[in-house]
């Protein structure tokens, strides 16, 4: 380090020959306060304590940060090495003096002091905050902050996509999804859905034409198959999930989602349906005989509000991990 000059000196040393500014700096080296806090721990008043944090802030070695209309300080360590050496013999100076204790002692007064006001307003909130909270509409951030354990670029398959709805969400995730339908107009609606949005994440949706029974893939070519609301549109659909399983990488996970057995003659009628839904065994079956394992059927109730509706599954299985050897 070359030798400093006089004025450098003379500023160091100037800057830091006052004791309160030292008590200063040693206290926002520990936390970041506003004027009051500090007013309140050295017991001085505003003019004095702004003055001193004027002159360290002139000389680098504290920043602040705006939050709405207060205005908090910190201690910013210093690069240069003069001023380094300076604020290490404070630091040490300031060890054993007899200061340190009691500003000790009223810092962790003035910050237990703020941590209570958050405390004391749920204390007395409790139960009303889901009422206060909706004022966020924070579902979809919730719902994206979830998403972040899917591990990025993973690649899906989303059979009988239709209008590619279930495609975006998992492209929304940052996955690359390629979606499967026999039918070119739902394709088209898929399209130009998937064309209308941008996956920040990443994720992307290709759609290609085809059937869940002979699916237009490689085997093993994705991580996960996806079959929302179609295995009731299928003449077989163990066949279907035989066919999934081909495509999926060992190791990877199908998952089917569909309605609970039923006897509501107006999905037939109106929606065209082929199967009133499954039994969870009669899932659990298909899934067991196309080789899959750690097998899980979730039911859930019905969603309908509208309609009579039935009830809803979630069906979700293993390719084994050794299944190419
Ligand atoms: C009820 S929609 C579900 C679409 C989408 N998965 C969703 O949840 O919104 C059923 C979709 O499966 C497609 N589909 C039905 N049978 C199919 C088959 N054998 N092969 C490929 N797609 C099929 C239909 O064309 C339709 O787009």
């Amino acid at each position: 380090m070359p030798p400093p000059s006089s004025e450098e000196l003379q500023r160091v040393f100037k800057t830091l020959s006052d004791i309160t500014r030292m008590r200063i700096l040693r206290l926002l080296a520990q936390e970041e306060l506003m004027v009051q806090e500090l007013m309140e721990v050295l017991g001085m008043a505003q003019s004095r304590v702004s003055r001193h944090l004027a002159i360290l802030r002139e000389a680098g070695l504290v920043s602040d940060r705006r939050d709405g209309t207060y205005v908090f300080y910190r201690f910013a360590a210093p690069s240069d090495d003069l001023w380094r050496h300076g604020w290490h013999l404070v630091e040490k100076g300031l060890a054993s003096d007899p200061t340190t204790e009691r500003d000790t002692t009223l810092l962790r007064r003035v910050i237990a002091a703020r941590s209570a006001q958050p405390r004391n307003f749920f204390d007395a909130v409790g139960p009303d905050w889901d009422a206060l909270r909706t004022v966020f509409n924070d579902t979809a951030l919730r719902a994206r902050a979830i998403s972040r354990l899917v591990p990025m670029g993973l690649k899906v398959a989303d059979i009988g996509t239709g209008t590619g709805i279930l495609a975006c969400e998992l492209a929304r995730l940052g996955l690359n999804v390629i979606g499967i339908d026999q039918s070119a107009r739902m394709l088209e609606a898929a399209r130009s859905k998937v064309n209308s949005e941008i996956f920040p994440s990443g994720g992307q949706v290709e759609l290609r034409r085809g059937e869940a029974e002979a699916i237009p893939m490689e085997n093993d070519e994705v991580d996960a198959a996806f079959a929302h609301m179609v295995l009731h549109y299928v003449a077989s659909p163990g066949d279907v999930i035989r066919e999934m399983t081909r495509i999926i990488r060992p190791g990877g996970l199908l998952v089917a989602v569909d309605f609970v057995s039923h006897d509501l003659d107006w999905m037939k009628q109106e929606l065209g349906v082929v199967w009133r839904g499954f039994a969870s065994e009669t899932v659990e079956g298909w899934l067991s005989d196309a080789g899959l394992l750690e097998i899980h059927v979730e039911q859930s109730e019905s969603l309908g509000r509208e309609r009579d509706l039935p009830a809803t599954l979630i069906a979700s299985a293993r390719v084994p991990a050794d299944q190419t050897g």
